[in-house]
This record gives structure tokens, sequence and C-alpha cells, in this order.
């Protein structure tokens, strides 16, 4: 007998401005936040223009999921991909990426990419469970505000 699984039905909503600190506190909870990257610009900065955005999953009241989700005219790309630490394993990851998904096709984006930092290889078993497949290519990188690379 074939297993089927449920998947909880999300309320995503575009972030609005009372959602920010929340989302933010989530993903300084999934360990996402870095140094040099300020959470509040990055999420400014996916606001300002329609090709960008961050989808908040909600369960009831509770924001259980975020992704930052956009495109660059060619690729879709996802930031942020987080699930509320209390809340594993229950589908809401794989929910909030399957908006993404939704949310590019929506604008004719045809392939979504990702990256993962080395020390997070962990989470490659999630994006394959979601029907991702590891890349092929290096990706290079440069500040373009003068800054050094992170070591
Ligand atoms: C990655 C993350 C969003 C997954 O959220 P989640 O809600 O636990 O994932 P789901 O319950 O939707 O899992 C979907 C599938 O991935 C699998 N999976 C999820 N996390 C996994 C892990 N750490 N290792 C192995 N498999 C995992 C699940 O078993 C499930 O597989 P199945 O459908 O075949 O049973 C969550 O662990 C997280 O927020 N991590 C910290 C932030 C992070 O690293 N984000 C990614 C940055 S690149």
């Amino acid at each position: 007998m074939p297993v089927t699984k449920t998947i909880p039905a999300l309320a995503v909503a575009d972030i609005a401005d009372a959602d920010v600190a929340a989302v933010i506190a989530l993903w300084q909870a999934c360990g996402l936040t870095r140094p040099w990257n300020d959470p509040a610009a990055d999420i400014a900065l996916a606001r300002r223009e329609p090709n960008s955005t961050i989808l908040i999953g909600r369960d009831g009241d509770a924001i259980v999921a975020t992704v930052m989700v956009g495109h660059d005219g060619h690729r879709g790309w996802v930031y942020y991909v987080a699930a509320d630490p209390k809340l594993r394993a229950k589908g809401y990851g794989r929910a909030i990426m399957n908006a993404a998904e939704d949310w590019l096709r929506a604008t004719g984006i045809p392939k979504l990419q990702l990256l993962v930092r080395r020390e997070n290889a962990g989470v490659a078993a999630f994006y394959q469970s979601i029907g991702y497949e590891e890349a092929q290519t290096i990706v290079f990188a440069k500040w373009l505000d003068g800054r050094e690379p992170p070591r």
C-alpha cells in the first residue's frame, strides 16, 4: 500500500513590518545569522523590489517557517530557509519551500538554486528529500563594497 504523507497547510504570506522582530529571532534560533549579514538590512533589501520577498509560514498565530525568495531575471534563489527548532520534522520546511517554488513559478522562473554553507552540509538531506540535486558548480563571490571576505 502506498505511503501517503500529510504536509501541514501553512498560511503563507509576505512578511509585514510587524513580523520583522519575530523573523529575526527565528533566524537567530536557527543559527542562520552571521556577523557580516545584518538581518534587518537583509529583510529591508529583499522587500525593496518586486523580484524578491520573504515568505512567512504560520501555523495558527505562530510564525513557524520562513524563506527569502527572489530571482535575478534568470534563476530563482532562496535564503533564510528556516523552520522553528521546536517544530522540526513536521513538514514545515517542505511546505515553505513549496511556497517559494510556487512564488517563482508564478513569475515564470524555471529553476531554483540555493547555497549551503560547508559547515551546514548536513542540511543536504533535507534538500534531497524535497527533490533537489547537488549541482556540479563552483560558486565564486566578491563583496562589491570593498569588504574582505569572512574567513
Ligand atoms: C532545514 C530545515 C528548514 C528543515 O525543516 P523541517 O521542517 O524540519 O523539514 P521537513 O519536516 O519539511 O522535512 C522534509 C524532509 O526533509 C528531511 N529532513 C529534514 N531535516 C533533515 C535533516 N537534518 N537530516 C535529514 N533529513 C532531514 C525530513 O526527514 C523530510 O523527509 P521525508 O519527507 O522524506 O520524510 C530546518 O531543519 C532548519 O530550519 N534548519 C536550520 C536552518 C538551516 O540550516 N536552513 C537551511 C540553510 S541552507
